[in-house]
């Protein structure tokens, strides 16, 4: 048996991407150190000590390449160069040297399904129409009808209304030909089966591979292949909530073919030393389809967003852990979990009650502070889970979500897609609160950011909480250190207490060889404490909230847990 102190040795025993707590910084909005407004690689290495006293292991940092900004980023102009506004290529080289010297591994996020139309290649096609090479490098087909006036398919974008525009070229030319956008016009979508297309992407892993960079994030790795004929989408057979996102069936999400690509992909990963990682931003209509991304020659993870939407929800969280840990150990890789990320509703909003009961999917009212609480707990039972976890930047702040932006303000392509009826994204991507009485609450050396900060956030800050016991910070802190120590967390298998009190869900972890201490997780997910069975003991290694009493009688000791709190146990 390894003595505790061990644990390091035991932990890298085992590739780090099995059991890493990743941290999403989404750069615009992370620190800005030149006083823009708009966050920057500088300001990502001026605190990566703040993430290395976290206690994370790896950061995954949204795309910073060169790029008009139109959806934050997430269209690419230039893949080997960053945006002046970000920084330099040059400040990325600093940053991975710094991050690896204080032992942090470094995620890039690349964006395969689409390029921007400001793209060489793009630009090119509407210098030279026809005639230019990058033409069929670009999903391009004729339109239907008498004069092509008509879009090839029915097919929508997820960002609202048309997945297609007509192509129109800079001399002004109406072409009878129509691009597929299936994100916003600005992000034309690539052809995958052009062997062309495959060289270039394959060259770009291998710039930053050779740079250092630890692994990519996947933009939309389920949506590179489409189907080749091309059928329109039966929107109607699906619930209207789904046709903008997951749209299961769809011809252009989860196509057999895009396993192919990530195969070709993982080859270049393992020529590295040590092999570089993939992590799918991967949208499966199945716990099993998901799996076949994690087959050994494809990608090493992927998220799991099913368990991000089955909400404040113990049977639909408990359904998940298990179709998800199932389905993954079919093929021997590890379950990702995360609760946040640039693309929904901060948890501790969405967590949060409303007065009539239904789930916060948009501007709402929210009892904040019970939002706050169940977050809080969620995320520690979420850290007890096997596999690896996904911070976003401000959730161990607790931060909530801001629904009332000025109009004038927001900058999410939805917004404006939707015909201003969808507020979009921007709500989760306002700027950090590092310190200070106002804005931009030390985001940056002066008042600047790019979206404002709300009036609140003074209280929320890093300074704030930083010493307090009680606060968001500090818990997520505790919570990271004790993960670290306990040999049973991150990778590795579970079992359900299936004498776990009702509202509660409780799982054991433990070592494969079941040779170290094992560690009970629960959650107790009623607006009430719970007493624990007096057979799972009383010895606590953690919790969100300080609300766990032991209560003694004659004969025993057991736990009584507070309403909505999570906690981890001596198993
Ligand atoms: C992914 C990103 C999202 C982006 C979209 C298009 O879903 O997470 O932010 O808008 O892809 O690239
Ligand atoms: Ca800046």
């Amino acid at each position: 048996m390894t003595a505790p102190h061990d644990v390091c040795a035991y932990r890298q025993s085992r590739p780090w991407w099995r059991d890493a707590v990743v941290y999403q910084v989404y750069p615009r909005s992370f620190a800005d150190l030149n006083g823009d407004g708009i966050g920057d690689l500088p300001g990502i290495i001026d605190r990566l000590d703040y993430l290395v006293d976290l206690g994370i292991d790896a950061v995954w940092i949204s795309p910073f390449y060169a790029s008009p900004l139109n959806d934050g980023g997430y269209d690419v102009s230039d893949y080997r160069a960053v945006d002046d506004r970000l920084g330099t290529v040059t400040d990325m080289d600093v940053l991975i040297e710094q991050a690896h010297a204080r032992g942090l591994r470094i995620i890039m996020d690349i964006v395969p399904n689409h390029t921007s139309s400001e793209h060489a290649w793009f630009a090119d096609i509407l210098a030279n129409g026809v005639d230019s090479p990058a033409w069929s490098r670009y999903v391009i087909r004729p339109g239907k009808g008498a004069n092509h006036e008509e879009p090839p398919t029915n097919w929508r974008s997820v960002f609202h209304g048309p997945a297609w525009s007509r192509l129109v070229l800079a001399d002004g030319t109406v072409t009878d030909y129509w691009y597929l956008h299936l994100f916003d016009s600005t992000q034309p979508d690539v052809d995958w089966t052009n062997p062309q297309v495959r060289e270039e992407f394959l060259d770009i892993l291998r710039f930053w591979f050779d740079k250092g960079v630890d692994g990519f994030r996947i933009d939309v790795a389920h949506g590179l292949a489409k189907d080749p004929d091309f059928p329109d989408m039966d929107y109607e057979s699906i619930p209207a909530s789904e046709i903008l996102g997951l749209a299961p069936g769809a011809p252009y999400w989860d196509q057999d073919q895009v396993h192919e690509i990530y195969r070709e992909w993982r080859k270049v990963a393992n020529t590295y030393s040590p092999p570089r990682i993939f992590c799918g931003e991967t949208w499966a209509p199945t716990a099993e389809r998901l799996a076949l991304y994690q087959r050994p020659d494809e990608l090493h993870t992927s998220f799991n967003f099913d368990y991000l939407a089955a909400g404040w929800d113990a049977e639909k969280m408990r359904a998940s852990i298990d179709a998800t840990v199932e389905n993954h150990l079919k093929v021997g890789a590890p379950p990702t979990w995360v609760l946040s990320n640039h693309d929904v509703i901060r948890h501790a909003t969405r967590f949060g009650p409303t007065p009539n009961g239904s789930p916060v999917t948009g501007p709402t009212e929210v009892d904040a502070e019970r939002g706050l609480q169940r977050a809080r707990a969620a995320s520690v039972f979420m850290f007890g889970l096997p596999g690896s976890a996904y911070i976003y930047q401000g959730e161990e702040l607790g931060l909530p979500e801001v629904f009332d932006l000025p109009d004038h303000t927001r900058q999410d392509p939805v917004w404006h897609r939707s015909k201003d009826k969808d507020t979009g994204r921007d709500g989760c991507r306002v700027p950090i609160p590092w310190s200070g009485e106002a804005p931009s609450y030390g985001f940056g050396p002066g008042e600047k950011s790019w979206l404002p900060q709300p009036t609140q956030w003074a209280e929320l800050s890093v300074t704030q909480q930083r010493g307090d016991e009680d606060s968001t910070w500090e818990m997520y802190r505790r919570v990271l250190q004790c993960r670290r120590n306990e040999p049973a967390l991150g990778d590795g298998p579970m079992e359900w207490y299936d004498d776990a009190p009702t509202g509660v869900l409780a799982l054991r972890r433990f070592t494969a060889e079941d040779d170290q201490p094992s560690v009970i997780v629960a959650i107790n997910m009623l607006n009430e404490p719970v007493h624990l069975p007096s057979g799972w003991g009383t010895e606590v290694l953690t919790a969100s909230e300080s609300d766990v009493v032991v209560v003694s009688d004659e004969d025993s000791s057991h736990l009584v847990l507070g309403a909505e709190t999570a906690v981890w146990l001596r198993g």
